[in-house]
């Protein structure tokens, strides 16, 4: 993928086409499946053909030396397969089970209303990329990671830098030398930040998810220290850019369309129907990639052993033979599951939580903010073709009501992760 793209695959990349690549991914779609003549990339857009490909045991996450990443990976559960996949997955996902992570519910709740009333203490407009969207998914992973608020800065940092692993690359040469030390410092940051934090709960355990993942056992199996250490990495990671672009693709789907706000703001029922839309008409992860591992055929498309896959998520959950007007925003549709979370053994481990924060977080907006309204020259994309969402968006506002975001209960575990 650092090689020459074809023109039409190469638009992807362009930035340009960041704010609105729809027009791009509907091309491809329709021209899916096909092997890209430059590169060898098979392209799959089709809802179905991508369904396939993800559940399709003869693909393989481990995209190390295929050329689609030149960051030197560290063996985790987005880049493991079977049966090394499955054993991990199994006890990871004893931390994230959604009764669980259902009890995040009012310190995130909590969470939201903090940010809220610092915007509130402002003018009467914010950048909500660096006020809202960012530091909700960091703080909320932090408090359930038990990391201490002071060391939250730090950890927004390192996540950032390490963002850019998960960015298939598209532009060749694009991740210089600077870009792959950042990475490796990042690493190095939370492999001994992590560590230590380990020790501490294997000595005193809280209510909180690293001590679930260091107590999570199945047939006398555990997750090992350096196994413990990626994974609270991953996590961090897989969550942070991902779920703030939830959250901005969301706010800028109500601010463009005010009747769909309105229908929110009278109907707060529909906020987690309006949560699967986003992630079907503007996804926060747009594309994931595979490795073929044996051979196989995607309708006419042979796909030998060794060649790259680049599945769009973001074109397939457009399929109009899937979803019915696939390019209007409404939250009330109901149709369909989109592949936002992709599918298949590496669908999200994450979903339950990234549903739970955008939830609360884009009812808040609809409830709190009087009278909204877009800065669209404010509006700038991140670099990132994958993970794909605003770097700033300005919204200006007549007042922010923080009470009209409610909070369920008292929060046990905002007072276990301050303890
Ligand atoms: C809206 C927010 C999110 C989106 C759109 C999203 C999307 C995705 C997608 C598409 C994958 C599949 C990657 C692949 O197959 O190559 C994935 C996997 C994963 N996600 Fe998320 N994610 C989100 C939030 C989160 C959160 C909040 C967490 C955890 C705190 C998380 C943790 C993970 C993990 C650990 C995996 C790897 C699962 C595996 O390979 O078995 N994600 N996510």
């Amino acid at each position: 993928m650092t090689t020459s793209l074809s023109p039409d695959l190469a638009r992807l990349a362009d930035p340009a086409v960041r704010p609105d690549p729809y027009g791009v991914l509907r091309t491809l779609r329709e021209a899916s499946p096909y092997t890209d003549p430059a590169s060898g990339i098979v392209v799959v857009g089709r809802r179905s053909d991508c369904e396939a490909v993800l559940r399709n045991p003869k693909v393989s996450s481990d995209r190390q030396g295929s050329g689609i990443t030149t960051v030197p990976q560290m063996p985790n559960l987005m880049n493991l397969d079977a049966p090394d996949h499955t054993r991990l997955r199994r006890l990871a996902g004893k931390a994230f089970k959604p009764r669980l992570v259902q009890q995040w519910r009012p310190r995130i709740e909590e969470i939201v209303r903090e940010l809220l009333t610092d915007i509130a203490a402002g003018e009467n407009t914010a950048d909500l990329v660096s006020a809202f969207a960012y530091p909700l998914p960091v703080r909320v992973i932090c408090d359930m990671l038990g990391v201490p608020r002071e060391d939250h800065p730090v950890f927004e940092k390192w996540a950032r830098s390490i963002a850019y692993t998960v960015d298939p690359q598209l532009v060749p040469g694009r991740l210089s030398t600077e870009v792959v030390q950042e990475v490796e410092e990042a690493r190095a940051g939370f492999v001994g930040y992590f560590g230590r934090l380990i020790a501490e709960r294997r000595h005193t355990p809280r209510a909180d998810v690293l001590s679930e993942l260091i107590s999570a056992e199945e047939q006398g199996d555990q997750l090992t220290e350096s196994e413990l250490i990626i994974t609270c990495i991953l996590l961090l990671v897989a969550g942070h850019e991902t779920t703030a672009n939830l959250i901005l693709n969301g706010i800028l789907g109500l601010l463009r369309h005010p009747g769909q706000l309105r229908l929110l703001r009278e109907r707060p029922e529909l906020a987690e129907a309006a949560v699967e839309e986003v992630l079907r008409y503007d996804a926060p992860a747009q594309m994931i990639t595979r490795i073929a591992r044996e051979p196989f055929t995607i309708g006419d498309t042979p796909v030998t052993p060794g060649t790259p896959l680049l599945v769009l998520l973001a074109a397939a959950n457009r399929d109009p033979d899937v979803h019915r007007d696939p390019d209007t925003f409404d939250i009330s549709r109901g149709d369909p599951g989109h592949l936002g979370f992709a599918a298949g053994p590496h669908f999200c481990l994450g979903s339950v939580l990234a549903r739970l924060e955008g939830s609360i977080a884009l009812n808040a907006f609809a409830q709190a903010f009087v009278e909204p309204r877009l800065d669209a020259e404010s509006l700038r994309y991140r670099p990132h073709v994958a993970v794909r969402g605003p770097d700033r968006m300005r919204v200006s506002f007549k007042e922010i009501r923080v009470d009209a975001v409610r909070v369920t209960g008292t929060s046990e575990r905002s007072v276990a992760s301050r303890g």
